[in-house]
């Protein structure tokens, strides 16, 4: 059984006259914990994934996708330049005026803005939310003063994209309860570009595209450079890291490194997670708006976890081991317990935080009641945990071998609000890292703001490049592809 679990459970035993109360929860909560032997099982079956993500023939089929991005170094801080950068891979959409800074070896956010997605853009037509991306750049140009300028742009854009060039990208499929239409298949930075010439109100300079988990590496990266792996666990979950371009199949080349976005969240879309789902896990697939899609994501983000631990709830209730059997309205009311409820209630600071989760609920809840919920929340994002911390293993063991080291030494980029906010998850992602890839020595860096600065990192690359250190006819593809990364890194290629 995971510590946690017992601890909490020795808990509610004393607390409880009902003995039989703890064998009960006790099972269901069991369907959550993952030995350590179990997790090495799913660490190596994610890495015999990434093979096959990684193969020529056996790509097409393969579940965990590892796609180039064509980013064949990590930055060595001496890039400069002002930039704008958009991101969009939430509910929200945010743009930003950056300005990289060679002699602080800095990279400053000057202002950015913040601007919502409605749920009913999300699953609207592409054309509305290039317009309302348009839209939102426009204004924030006009708010800055900046109208006049044709700065660089950096685009972050968190959904999983067969890239092309650095500023070619086509959307593989949606995630994170994305769906507009007229998306899927098509080249999202030709989309934006559409969209800013319909307006014809303002103009943008080169643009990068780059996944969020390569904007964390990249962003990390300018202030520790062995930070070769980019991982985010906010409302999805995924990764990045420094491939060996001899085992990029995909890519022509067999000298250097390149970034390889894994799109682990679609982990288990071939039914290899089958034997560790739970029948909620299940449950919270069927109703997605993506069924079978992103397996691994929708047990570890928080997307989804608020709403595993509900249906969890749900059910102890219905079986009268909560509340009194009484369930609320809002308890049965699909995503009514956010993820950041997990958080607070376990919270160890604030114990009376649960009063206000349980009460906004509608529910009449007993000091019994409040370390169930507790439990509760505890075993759900302590699997997350756990699972990510067995995917991280992963990498970081491929990495290993395929650069025959007997130690590995690298640095993880992190970010997501799952990571940031929960108050033990990344103290046990960590722990567990340390146990499943025991010949690694993993630091851990919290990337400031990677989505919006990290794409600003890749763009001033472009931007240098393009600035006359190189070859200015050179498409930025071919430079990327062609100059950097063999023996010279990105920022070398002018010595050429
Ligand atoms: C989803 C997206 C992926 C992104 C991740 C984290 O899994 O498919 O591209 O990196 O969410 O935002």
């Amino acid at each position: 059984m995971c510590l946690r679990l017992n601890e909490g459970l020795s808990v509610i035993f004393i607390v409880c006259v009902e003995g039989h109360l703890k064998t009960i929860v006790q099972a269901y909560l069991d369907l959550f914990c993952l030995s350590q032997e179990k997790l090495r099982q799913v660490s190596g079956q994610l890495k015999k994934d990434m093979v096959r993500g990684l193969g020529k023939h056996t790509h097409h089929k393969a579940p965990v996708k590892m796609l180039p991005s064509f980013v064949r170094a990590t930055p060595d801080g001496t890039e400069k330049g002002d930039f704008l950068a958009l991101d969009l891979g939430g509910t929200n959409f945010r743009v930003l005026h950056v300005r990289v800074v060679e002699d602080l070896q800095k990279v400053l956010k000057m202002d950015s803005q913040i601007c919502a997605i409605p749920k009913e853009m999300m699953l609207g037509t592409g054309q509305q939310l290039f317009d309302h991306i348009a839209k939102c750049l426009s204004d924030f140009l006009v708010s800055q003063d900046l109208k006049g300028q044709t700065l660089p742009l950096g685009f972050t854009f968190s959904f999983p994209c067969e890239q092309k060039e650095i500023d070619k990208s086509i959307l593989i499929r949606w995630t994170k309860g994305f769906n507009c239409s007229g998306v899927e298949g098509e080249d999202v930075v030709k989309l934006l570009k559409e969209a800013i010439h319909r307006r014809g109100d303002f103009d943008i300079g080169s643009v990068a595209m780059v996944n969020d988990t390569v904007g964390t590496m990249m962003s990390c990266g300018y202030r520790d450079q062995s930070c070769e792996i980019g991982m985010i666990i906010g409302t999805g979950t995924n990764a990045c890291y420094m491939e060996e371009m001899k085992n990029v199949k995909r890519v022509e080349g067999e000298d250097g490194r390149m970034c390889i976005n894994t799109e682990w969240g679609g982990f288990g879309d071939d039914g290899s997670l089958r034997g560790i789902q739970t029948e909620f896990d299940l449950e919270v697939d069927k109703t997605s708006i993506n069924p079978g899609v992103h397996t691994f994501e929708k047990m570890i983000s928080g997307m989804y976890l608020g709403e595993i631990v509900r249906l969890l709830l749900l059910k102890l209730t219905e079986d009268k081991l909560l509340f009194e059997g009484q369930t609320s309205e809002t308890l049965r009311t699909p995503e009514s317990f956010l993820t950041k409820f997990i958080s607070e209630v376990e919270d160890e600071l604030s114990e009376e935080g649960k009063q206000p989760i349980l009460s906004q609920l509608n529910l009449k809840w007993n000091e019994v009641d409040a370390h169930v919920v507790r439990l509760v929340c505890d075993t759900v994002s302590s699997r997350s945990a756990r699972l990510c911390a067995a995917a991280l293993a992963a990498i970081a063991n491929h990495m290993r071998v395929s650069r025959k080291l007997d130690r590995l030494k690298t640095t993880v980029g992190v970010d997501g609000t799952v990571y940031r906010k929960h108050p033990n998850f990344s103290e046990e992602l960590q722990e567990t890292v340390r146990l499943l890839a025991p010949k690694c020595d993993i630091t851990f860096l919290v990337s400031e703001d990677g989505s919006g600065k990290g794409a600003a990192m890749v763009t001033a690359v472009a931007q240098r490049l393009s600035d006359g250190y190189c070859h200015l006819t050179l498409h930025h593809h071919f430079i990327l592809n062609s100059l950097m990364g063999y023996t010279f890194s990105y920022f070398d290629c002018y010595y050429i």
